[in-house]
């Protein structure tokens, strides 16, 4: 498949070599600043020409949270299968979502693309459905990031957190701050931490009076995020399960509920 990235940072260089190695065609790299890009530029129409120049069949957007949505609404018109993972832009998802639809065309979206994250987004909602089975059981959520991360918890903290209020009924509400009172048993407390390079670490607890179940997600390099979001490209760009071409918006829940 010929691909055309928009952000070629480091997010942009590893999915060009996950691509690659999988035997698609990077045809376009665009950035603001990158040297090595074939398209270095801030004016979208130059970004839209490019790509339509390119040939591309698919395009995959890491950038920046402050151009995402410059970029999208310039992207989405040349109905080309697309990909997003910059975040920071969730709160226009509505009005994203009806430009996708008047275009016909189709977007996937997450806040994390790493195969092995979302496998464990899975196993975290069955556990919470076995354990909110037992009264003994309470549950809070942990994660950890390098020092240069600016968001806390990380989206995907929030992410593992739904998960467990769809599927544990006794837990209603998040406590994402430090609590000076201790929690009601209906919250359910998410601490972080930033620390040093860790790439990203992300656990659950289920703790009884009698012992704990403890699930963990450790992340080694980001190499899962790069394969990943080649994957749901290669996932948007094929047809579904109505034979007929992808439309709308898509997320990777998706991607795994046609595993
Ligand atoms: N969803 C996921 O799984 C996932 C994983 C890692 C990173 N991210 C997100 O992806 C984004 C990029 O991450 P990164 O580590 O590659 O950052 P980075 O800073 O290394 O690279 C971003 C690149 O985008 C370029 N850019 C900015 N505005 C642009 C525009 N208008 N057009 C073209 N290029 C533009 C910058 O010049 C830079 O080279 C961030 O929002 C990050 O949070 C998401």
């Amino acid at each position: 498949m010929k691909i055309a990235l928009v952000g070629y940072g480091k997010m942009g260089h590893m999915i060009e070599q996950a691509a690659r190695d999988k035997g698609h065609v990077i045809v376009c790299t665009v950035d603001l600043f990158a040297e090595d890009a074939t398209c270095i530029t801030n004016d979208t129409s130059q970004m839209v020409q490019a790509i339509k120049d390119s040939g591309a069949e698919g395009i995959i957007e890491f950038s920046h949270p402050a151009s995402v949505m410059a970029n999208l609404t310039a992207l989405i018109p040349l109905r080309l299968p697309l990909v997003v993972g910059t975040t920071g832009w969730k709160d226009n998802l509505a009005q994203i979502t009806e430009q996708v639809e008047q275009n016909k065309t189709a977007l996937l979206h997450a806040s994390n693309f790493s195969v092995g994250v979302n496998l464990f987004y899975r196993i975290v909602a069955e556990a919470a459905r076995l354990v909110s089975q037992f009264d003994a059981y309470d549950t809070g959520l942990f994660e950890s990031h390098h020092n240069q991360k600016v968001d806390s918890p990380s989206g995907t903290l929030l992410d593992i957190a739904k998960k467990v209020l769809e599927n544990m009924p006794s837990k209603k509400r998040l406590i994402t701050n430090c609590s000076q009172n201790k929690p009601e048993s209906d919250e359910l407390h998410l601490a972080s931490v930033r620390v040093g390079s860790v790439p990203g670490t992300h656990t659950v607890w289920f703790d009884s009076p009698a012992d704990t179940i403890e699930l963990t997600h450790t992340a080694r390099n980001r190499e899962g995020f790069a394969l990943g979001a080649v994957r749901a490209l290669e996932w948007l760009s094929t047809s579904g399960l109505d034979n007929k071409p992808r439309a709308g918006v898509f997320t990777m829940d998706d991607v795994f509920s046609e595993l």
